[in-house]
């Protein structure tokens, strides 16, 4: 079985090509090393040298270069795109284009190849500040970032395609995913960074937002399952801990594994930020035999090691 993976040089993407290969299968990275930050051709550093794996340099905005990439393959799953709420606000553009037409040509091209499956990475900023938790997958979808709208665009895109075209879709909301190779945008890699930095952590607003934080090894296990099993195309699943944390109690963990004191610098809070994320992960324990396993004292000791060891190769452009 072949399995090709947009955006497979980014972190779920190289974490879960890796996996895959373990588990026997043959690999397609297809992805367009996108600026928006460095490292992803460190992070296939292991996986270039793996004759299971192919990596093709594509952009999934070019139809006719994916769909040359999706000939010889049974399985998609569609994780490229331009991630990031904050990034968001301010390149709207750049974020539509990529997530919803991006997310149009890989399933134009995954139908016309007529791929078994697609799997698409969704995120929980599709629902927006919740209106009760923990957050099912029948909760209201009201995002509050051009990041999270443009996820569900591409959601409903996906099940136009499986409706209207029969393309075998199964949707996945992420829950803030965390663990080695994570991106240099996100909470758990500044803070480590600030951290060992000896400079003040900063933290946008009271520090007592809620969050769902789920290890990228977790993640990559219900992603597999979800392209093995039969008969749940068409649906959604919440991908969770479902353990969720107020993120200035994982910041003083951080510091604790790292053993160092943490000075907290408190800013205003960042539109499009969501209050809380806490997923309801029955129906992925139920239809996926998904079982989370990280606890996060082990994931963020994890994520420290990796830090240490590869964390400089990595910078941010973009707060
Ligand atoms: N990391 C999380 O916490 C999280 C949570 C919810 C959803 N997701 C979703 O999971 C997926 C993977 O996220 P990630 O954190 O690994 O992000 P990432 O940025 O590390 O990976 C995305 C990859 O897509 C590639 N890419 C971007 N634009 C492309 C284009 N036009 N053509 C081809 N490739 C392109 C990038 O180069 C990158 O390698 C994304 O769809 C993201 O929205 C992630």
């Amino acid at each position: 079985m072949r399995v090709l993976l947009t955006g497979g040089a980014g972190f779920i993407g190289s974490n879960l090509s890796e996996e895959l290969i373990e588990r026997g299968y043959k690999v397609i990275i297809y992805d367009n090393y996108d600026e928006y930050y460095q490292g992803k051709k460190f992070n296939l550093k292991n996986l270039a040298k793996r004759r299971e794996c192919t990596i093709i340099e594509g952009d999934i905005l070019d139809y006719e270069k994916t769909l040359e990439a999706m000939k010889k393959t049974d399985i998609v799953i569609h994780l490229a795109a331009q991630p990031g709420v904050r990034y968001s606000t301010r390149n709207p553009e750049k974020t539509f284009k990529v997530n919803v037409l991006g997310t149009l040509n890989v399933l134009k091209a995954a139908k016309k190849s007529s791929v078994k499956k697609v799997v698409f990475a969704s995120s929980s900023s599709v629902y927006g500040n919740p209106e009760y938790t923990p957050i099912d997958e029948k909760h209201p979808t009201n995002p509050i970032s051009i990041y999270g709208i443009s996820k569900l665009a591409a959601e409903k895109i996906c099940l136009i395609y499986h409706r209207m075209e029969k393309l075998p879709v199964v949707i996945l909301r992420y829950h803030t995913v965390y663990g080695p190779r994570q991106r240099p945008d996100m909470a758990i890699h500044k803070w480590t960074k600030q951290i060992l930095d000896n400079k003040p952590v900063t933290v946008y607003g009271d520090g007592r937002q809620i969050r769902d934080f789920t290890y990228v090894s977790d993640v990559v296990d219900a992603t597999i399952k979800a392209m093995e099993k039969e008969g749940i195309e068409g649906e959604t699943f919440n991908i969770g801990s479902g353990k969720p944390i107020e993120i200035i109690e994982v910041i003083k963990l951080l510091a604790e594994i790292i053993g160092k004191e943490v000075k907290i610098k408190y800013e205003e809070p960042k539109p499009g930020d969501v209050k809380c994320t806490h997923a309801e992960i029955l129906k992925a324990k139920r239809k996926l035999n998904y079982n989370p396993k990280t606890p996060l004292r082990e994931g963020l000791t994890n994520f420290v090691e990796w830090y240490k060891l590869y964390g400089s190769n990595y910078y941010t452009r973009y707060q």
